[in-house]
């Protein structure tokens, strides 16, 4: 059985000191591992992210973090990077990381992703370089996400993203705007992988929980989205492999 804690877009600011810390009191007893699923910050500058990290640092249990569309706003990710992992936060840019949980491999891929919308409402990569480019990010993405899902062997693998592989967490949003939340990219890659659970943020206004078209869990923990400091979920594997998991809040 592994427990996650698992929340994204905290948004820190200028004024955000404190506002995770106070809620890790007890923490290693409820959770194995904290992650976070980008918009860390409001504009990625350092001194946001030093006091995203004054908190972090006093964090019982390892965290694991991708960064948002909101982190790379101020063009300073490599100092974002040094300056979290200083604080022992482990940040996952196109990589894994494989951790041991209760004698359970745990692997994690962690990418940020990208919009370019969903089946039947998606941008092409044709005419403009400029269209042609968002959208060769977006496949691009989701190739990296395919190839290191490809390489985990665990016992659980989990997906952290940014953006969202799926239209079903997405509700609330305005359709409009589908294209700039999340990519049907993302879930082809999750789909051909044996994923066990898919996090991501970004949609503020979305849902908590939807599925992958291959039936993949998706848990949009956006704080907006959940409302609490982090929900919790556990995993459990049983005799089959077959995974059972509850959400629960703090
Ligand atoms: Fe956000
Ligand atoms: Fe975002």
């Amino acid at each position: 059985m592994i427990r996650i804690a698992a929340v994204g877009d905290i948004h820190f600011d200028r004024k955000s000191h404190n506002r995770l810390r106070q809620h890790f009191h007890g923490l290693a007893e409820k959770a194995d591992l904290f992650l976070l699923a980008g918009d860390l910050t409001q504009t990625g500058h350092p001194e946001e992210v030093q006091i995203l990290a004054d908190d972090l640092i006093d964090c019982p249990i390892p965290v694991v973090a991708v960064l948002g569309n909101h982190d790379y706003h101020l063009d300073q990710v490599e100092q974002m990077h040094q300056i979290l992992k200083k604080a022992g936060v482990m940040v996952l840019e196109k990589n894994t990381i494989i951790m041991n949980i209760n004698e359970q491999r745990v692997g994690i891929a962690g990418i940020k992703g990208f919009g370019g919308g969903f089946v039947g409402a998606c941008g092409s990569d044709f005419g403009e370089p400029e269209m042609k480019a968002f959208m060769r990010h977006s496949k691009n993405e989701a190739q990296e996400l395919e190839n290191m899902i490809k390489t985990m062997d665990c016992d659980y693998k989990i997906v952290l993203l940014h953006y969202s592989p799926t239209t079903q967490t997405l509700i609330g949003e305005r359709k409009e705007i589908y294209p700039f939340l999340g990519s049907y990219y993302l879930s082809e890659a999750i789909d051909h992988g044996k994923v066990d659970i898919v996090f991501h943020g970004h949609a503020h206004s979305g849902i908590e929980k939807g599925v992958t078209p291959g039936g993949v869990p998706v848990r949009n923990v956006a704080q907006p989205v959940i409302r609490h400091a982090f929900n919790i979920y556990t995993l459990e594997k049983n005799d089959h492999r077959h995974l059972d998991f509850n959400d629960s809040t703090v």
